[in-house]
């Protein structure tokens, strides 16, 4: 029997604590700039759905190497300038109440094409002639009408697990608290774990169990690369909603895998492998699948996909469906989706949380360290007007678990830091 919950309950997933159960579902905008840069639209976007009281932001798909992007505007995390300019939406979007988080992605087979708004879209090829590239794929099988991508070699897939660990890295230096890794939706992992997209005759094609190599690998790489007290998150495709595909009994066995290597929540969905087999309408198509996946493999799961009233909201957590819900184009359509889901006698207005609670506090302090490459080490202090301390804390990382020696912080109001030297 699972536990029945409310939206607004908060849920605590490792040292994190998300403030409640309503999440924004990752949900591309195809609006970097340069070289995978996030721009002011993506700091409205999730700023908006923060301030609008969601629990949790799942940034959008953001690639783990340029080669891994759907299209030249997508988001990126493969480099220190990324990281960088991905601050300024964690800081913000902590500011506001929630949890930042992203999702790591390799495009695969869907990979180089236009946007949606451009041309043929999402089923316009982008070629190498016109300064596309070619995309990789576990077997040289197109997606639609986009371009032959090419066998993944051993080196390729090498590449792709290194990436991805890199990638963790950086979204642990951007200030992130948790990452997704996304394994649906059609994208490379999904490719290797279906056989409809995956003929491969090595290691990792045939058996499920040669299928999930690849995602088993990558969950590894990504819980290895990003602190151990930060939940990972993965997106599970349930289904193909496709004859000979995956079907839920087989990501069964993923699931299981997962929990095994320490993944701390499953965000289950279900198709966009092939443009044929789109799925079926309705409500709530992913919770059932959800329940099942928690009920074999124990972890926590968000279910997602047209979860797009609040009657749904509040009957998927008090019939203990679900532990949260990730929500797309509901998001899409109101920012404040998630407090018009709040008891409408409250007067619930959202604000900065700066200087409002020792806890806001902190969330704001870890996010100026990080936003100011603070080394592991450092002391930060907060103290009111009053020249009281709030907080006091210092900055550890994987591996600098030891508190440094404490050193005196002068001054009245607001924010001081200090290095201490172990
Ligand atoms: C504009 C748009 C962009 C999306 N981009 C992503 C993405 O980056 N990663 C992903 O896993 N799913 C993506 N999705 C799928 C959503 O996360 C979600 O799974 C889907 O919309 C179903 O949920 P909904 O019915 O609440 O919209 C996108 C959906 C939309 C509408």
């Amino acid at each position: 029997m699972l536990n029945a919950t409310s939206a607004f309950e908060p849920i605590r997933l490792r040292d994190i604590t998300i403030p409640n159960r309503i999440w924004m579902s990752p949900m591309c905008q195809y609006s970097a700039s340069g070289d995978g840069l996030p721009t002011d639209w993506h700091l409205v976007h999730y700023g908006s759905r923060a301030v609008g009281g969601v629990g949790l932001v799942l940034v959008e798909s953001t690639a783990v190497g340029p080669r891994h992007r759907s299209t030249a505007a997508d988001l990126g995390l493969w480099n220190k300038e990324q990281a960088g300019a991905h601050r300024r939406l964690t800081s913000f979007i902590l500011d506001a109440g929630a949890v930042p988080a992203v999702q790591l992605q390799c495009a695969g087979r869907k990979s180089s094409h236009q946007r949606p708004w451009e041309g043929k879209g999402q089923n316009g090829a982008v070629p190498p002639a016109v300064g596309g590239w070619t995309p990789l794929a576990p077997s040289a099988i197109p997606f639609g009408d986009l371009s032959e991508p090419c066998e993944a070699m051993p080196e390729d897939i090498d590449e792709v697990v290194a990436a991805f660990a890199r990638s963790a890295a950086l979204a642990h230096e951007a200030g992130y608290q948790a990452v997704e890794v996304h394994a649906g939706h059609g994208y490379l992992l999904h490719q290797f774990l279906s056989p409809l997209s995956n003929h491969r005759t090595d290691e990792y094609g045939g058996s499920l169990e040669n299928r999930m190599r690849l995602t088993l690998r990558v969950a590894q790489s990504v819980r290895e690369a990003f602190p151990a007290d930060k939940p990972v998150l993965v997106r599970v495709t349930a289904t193909d909603w496709a004859p000979e595909g995956i079907t839920v009994e087989e990501a069964v066995p993923l699931a299981k895998e997962l929990a095994a290597l320490g993944v701390d929540l499953l965000d289950v969905t279900s198709g966009a492998l092939q443009p044929a087999s789109p799925p079926p309408t309705g409500d709530g198509l992913n919770v059932a699948f959800g329940r099942t996946l928690r009920e074999a493999s124990g972890l926590p799961v968000a279910p997602v996909g047209r979860i797009s009233h609040h009657a749904l909201v509040d009957d998927v957590l008090a019939r203990g469906d679900a532990d949260a819900v990730l929500i797309g184009r509901a998001l899409l359509r109101d920012p404040y989706f998630a407090l018009r889901n709040r008891d409408a006698g409250k007067s619930v207005w959202p604000r900065s949380t700066t200087g409002r609670s020792r806890k806001a506090a902190a969330a704001s302090c870890w996010s100026w360290l990080l936003a100011n490459s603070a080394p592991p080490g450092t002391i930060i202090a907060v103290k009111g007007a009053d020249g009281k301390l709030l907080l006091q804390g210092w900055l550890r990382t994987r591996r600098s678990h030891r508190r440094p020696r404490p050193v005196p912080v002068r001054g009245r109001g607001g924010l001081a830091a200090a290095t201490a030297r172990r």
